[in-house]
């Protein structure tokens, strides 16, 4: 062993003990006479002390010639330090050295590898290696370990098993484009890699597996954001002789167990809300229930009054920000700067403060008398003290720009506190959403989700009132999972693909393999798939899922570590049939 303990490890206890520690070089004070050197490793630093007179000349010179992040192993005597540090658990202590060992240099690191470094967000991905020998990006691949051990802790002791799935597959289609793999051995095919394991977990329940899970990469070649990533992990789990209620149940006990395990927080009851209620209520199909400030709806108070905007509008919906009727002229023209934003894209915005002293001052005075807006400011059972803000245009539009305002708001008035969770089951999804891109509908969740029995009469003549057996929870807004009961007889299946403009034929091509498995026997079967990533952010408390993926992509993504994409040689190019001759 090239040591006796680790650089987290030595206590005052430990003193007059003789050790052999290896690490890097954190840091190095001279003092001239003496020379300290913070060690670190895995497990925490331990201070070296090199002095005068007590040691050989050229020991004090060695040490002296080390620089950041060099290699080295030391022995030496564990003793009491003359001023403590209170702040790290060797503090007590240093190590008197008496042998030094380089045991590899090292170039001086482009930015510093302290707890703040000075290095910008690309020069720390390209040097990813150093960037993870930092605490806190350590510390979050350590919780993602410990989220991927609970979680298997918890569905081993409910009887899941894990399969892995293949990665060289047939596309499925999930809503995101394909990355596709050529074959050498047969030009012009192409295999894709797995959006997700869906249709193998659902063939596992053909088979008979009846509780599959399986910690998974999953590859999305879509526009990436803070919780996006083109390779991603799922944490996949399908069940067999369910129902929805069976799956919440299971599943909200994975969550309340990796709260309880990792984060020693009992979970309340996980709240459920359909998803009409989620947009009316919310404007989002993920709410962030950390705070209210629910949606009120005053369409039919606002018209016959000549206010052209609400007038014409389909919809008038506002919210209350209690207490915040003192708010500046300045404060609200930058919400009103916030909501017109293009990312929000809204119009305007009306408020209505309803001063302490009870008088009112609104934005719309010259449209409506003091007493119609009391009336509005009841249906908000607003206060004294408290200040609405209305929108109004398209109802669906309009909802999600107050969602926007919303969450601001939530942010400026400190209701988005990190360390408070609030966790939701949104259920009763719709079956299929209207694309104005393409004309048609297609599946909201995918194809192979059951519409609840008694819609199914609305398949021909409403389609997007049908509602699915489909789920997403959803933890501080952030959609963390979803699923779905899934269709399991072929007819049923082949009815879906017709519905999503399959014709028999592609249908029979792209999932015949499915159709015809359905028709050897599949129970009735269901599951859903935890955005891992996401999870381990949200327990971190960090916005961005990149910290908790050891090796990630940037905003473009690329790989600027490895450099990745690239371009492949002609020769490669050639023996996959991509070019004919050149
Ligand atoms: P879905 O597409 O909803 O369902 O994905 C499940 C969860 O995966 C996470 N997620 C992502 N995380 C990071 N980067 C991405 N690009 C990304 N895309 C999705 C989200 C999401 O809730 N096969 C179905 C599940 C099922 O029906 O059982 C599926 O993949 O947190």
């Amino acid at each position: 062993m090239l040591r006796t303990h680790t650089c987290g490890e030595l206590r005052l206890a430990d003193a007059n003990k003789n050790v052999t520690l290896a690490g890097w070089v954190q840091r190095l004070r001279d003092k001239g006479s003496v020379l300290w050197i913070d060690m670190r490793d895995r497990y925490g630093i331990t201070q070296l002390i090199f002095e005068e007179g007590k040691i050989a000349p050229v020991l004090l010179e060695a040490a002296r010639n080390v620089g950041r992040e060099y290699v080295i192993q030391i022995e030496g005597t564990v003793v009491e330090r003359l001023s403590k540090n209170d702040k790290i658990p060797t503090g007590e202590v240093e190590v008197r050295v008496m042998k030094l060992e380089v045991l590899n240099a090292s170039k001086l690191p482009p930015f510093t590898i302290e707890d703040d470094t000075d290095g910008g967000d690309e020069l720390r991905m390209k040097y990813r290696y150093l960037d993870l020998r930092r605490n806190p990006v350590r510390q979050s691949l350590q919780l993602r370990h410990k989220m991927a051990q609970q979680t298997r802790t918890f569905l081993d002791d409910q009887h899941f098993i894990e399969v892995e799935t293949p990665v060289l597959i047939k596309s499925t289609p999930e809503g995101a484009r394909d990355f596709v793999v050529p074959s050498r051995v047969h030009h012009g095919e192409f295999y894709a890699l797995p959006q997700s394991p869906q249709t193998f977990k659902q063939l596992l329940m053909v088979s008979g597996f009846d509780r599959y899970y399986q910690i998974v990469k999953c590859f999305r070649d879509e526009d990436l954001r803070a919780d996006r990533q083109p390779e991603f992990t799922q944490i996949d789990c399908e069940m067999a002789f369910i129902t929805q209620e069976d799956i919440l149940n299971t599943f909200e006990g994975l969550i309340r167990h990796l709260f309880k395990n990792v984060k020693s927080i009992d979970l309340p009851t996980v709240q459920r809300m359909n998803y009409d209620d989620a947009m009316q209520q919310y404007g989002s199909d993920k709410p962030d229930t950390r705070f209210d400030m629910k949606f009120v709806e005053i369409t039919p108070l606002t018209k016959g009054k000549n206010f052209p905007v609400f007038e014409n509008a389909e919809l008038v919906v506002g919210i209350n920000a209690i207490g915040c009727a003192e708010y500046s002229r300045k404060q609200i023209d930058e919400l009103t700067e916030f909501v017109k934003r293009p990312q929000v894209g809204a119009k305007g915005l009306v408020y209505i403060q309803y001063r302490a002293d009870g008088s009112i001052k609104s934005s719309v005075d010259k449209f409506y008398s003091a007493d119609e807006l009391k009336v509005w400011i009841e249906k908000f059972s607003a206060n004294p003290g408290d200040l609405i803000f209305l929108m109004a245009g398209e109802a669906a539009t309009t909802r999600k720009q107050l969602s926007e305002l919303r969450l601001f708001m939530g942010e400026k008035l400190g209701f988005r506190d990190k360390q408070k969770f609030a966790a939701l089951w949104v259920v009763d999804f719709p079956l299929l959403e209207w694309s104005e891109d393409t004309k048609r509908y297609h599946a909201m969740h995918h194809p192979f989700t059951s519409p609840k029995p008694e819609d199914i009469k609305l398949l021909d003549t409403d389609p997007g009132k049908v509602r699915a057996n489909a789920y997403d929870m959803v933890i501080n807004g952030t959609e963390v999972g979803g699923g779905s009961i899934r269709i399991h007889d072929r007819a049923t299946q082949q009815m879906m693909f017709n519905h999503l403009g399959f014709t028999q034929e592609e249908a029979k091509k792209q999932f015949g393999f499915l159709m015809e498995a359905f028709e050897f026997g599949a129970p009735p079967h269901g599951g859903i798939a935890f955005g891992f990533d996401r999870l381990c952010s949200l327990f971190g408390g960090a916005e961005s899922i990149r910290d908790f993926i050891a090796f990630p992509k940037n905003n473009a993504g690329r790989d600027v570590m490895i450099d990745t994409p690239s371009a492949i040689s002609d020769e490669q190019l050639k023996e996959l049939g991509l070019i004919i001759k050149k």
